[in-house]
């Protein structure tokens, strides 16, 4: 996952990544959340919101997913099961799926949800996400706390409602198509485990890293200080913070604007080394003179990224 504040170059992160992990032959997917995606612009092709192979790079696929996608996924799968417990403990029709789904910030829960499938149907060795600037991210960490504890406050207002256990069984185990009808408090259950399989899946070290991205300004350091803290606050232990447009000697060499704009980056760079923890890995990243873009620019932002790499 990348992370961090707006136009810092996550996207160009991500990419190069995604580029270095399918060249080390991982069947990559590369999924960009943001509500104004760039991937299409990265690879001077339309991805868009369905997931398609990138071309010329063997083992990459890519999606710009969008709100009305992941809206009309989360939908059809939650939708009746929605509509089965609201209308359990209220007078409502199904517009109640269309209110739920409106409510404000639930789009990052979807979105964890459709990435979570994703993760257990194993079709992808890797996933790369690059998600929106750094505010969305940490909602997005939230939230699947907020809705656990959602889901401990109808758990019990059903059992307010309902008297004893045996009753709320009767009442709830309606059919519901083909199988065994599952009850209220199943679904209740299953919502749970599902919002526990995602606050796994982000922080569990061995399947997910946090990748911080940077440059070395003011502004943006203090933000990211504060988003690394918040990170580790969530128990979340980001891997790797990624110091971008740092602007290299020779290039300062004959440019006094530049040189005295490097020494400011140097002052930031050092306030970042000393404040963060030693064992974070720390990259950083010439500023470039060329536009990146198309898959050269990939390339070559990768060789920056993967030093060490072929
Ligand atoms: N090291 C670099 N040298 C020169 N230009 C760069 C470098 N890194 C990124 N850029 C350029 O900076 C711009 C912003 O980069 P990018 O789109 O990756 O940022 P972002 O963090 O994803 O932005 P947003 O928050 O808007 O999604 C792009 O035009 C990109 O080509
Ligand atoms: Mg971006």
């Amino acid at each position: 996952m990348f992370g961090g504040k707006g136009g810092v170059g996550k996207t160009t992160c991500a990419c190069a990544t995604a580029f270095r992990l399918s060249k080390e032959g991982f069947k990559t997917l590369l999924i960009s959340s943001d509500p104004t995606p760039s991937l299409s612009d990265m690879f001077t092709k339309h991805i868009g919101n369905m997931i398609v192979p990138v071309r010329n790079i063997d083992n990459l696929f890519a999606v710009e997913i969008d709100r009305e996608t992941v809206v009309h996924r989360w939908k059809s799968k939650f939708g009746d099961e929605v509509y089965r417990v609201v209308s359990s403990l209220l007078p409502v029709d199904r517009g109640v799926i269309d209110y739920v789904a409106e409510a404000p910030g639930i789009d990052e829960e979807f979105l964890l949800d459709y990435i979570l499938e994703l993760f257990e149907e194993r079709i992808y060795d890797k996933i790369v996400w690059d998600t929106a600037p750094a505010g969305h991210t940490l909602r997005l960490l939230q939230y699947p706390e907020i809705f656990t504890s959602h889901l401990d406050v109808v758990g019990k207002t059903y059992y307010r409602i309902a008297s004893g256990y045996q009753r709320i069984k009767r009442a709830s185990t309606r059919p519901r198509g083909k199988g065994k009808p599952m009850s209220l408090l199943e679904t209740l259950e299953k919502w749970r485990a599902l919002a526990q399989r995602v606050i796994h899946l982000i922080r569990d070290v061995n399947t997910t890293e946090f990748e911080v991205v940077t440059i070395p300004e003011a502004m943006v350091v203090n933000l990211t200080m504060r988003l690394l803290s918040t990170f580790e606050g969530y128990g979340i232990p980001v891997g790797h913070l990624i110091v971008n447009n740092v602007i290299r000697s020779q290039d300062a060499a004959e440019c006094s604007f530049l040189k005295k704009k490097r020494r400011t980056q140097l002052k930031w760079i050092s306030y970042i080394r000393e404040h963060l923890r030693p064992q974070l890995k720390i990259t950083e990243i010439p500023l470039l003179s060329s536009d990146l873009q198309g898959l050269q620019s990939i390339h070559q932002f990768a060789r920056y990224l993967f030093p060490h790499g072929n």
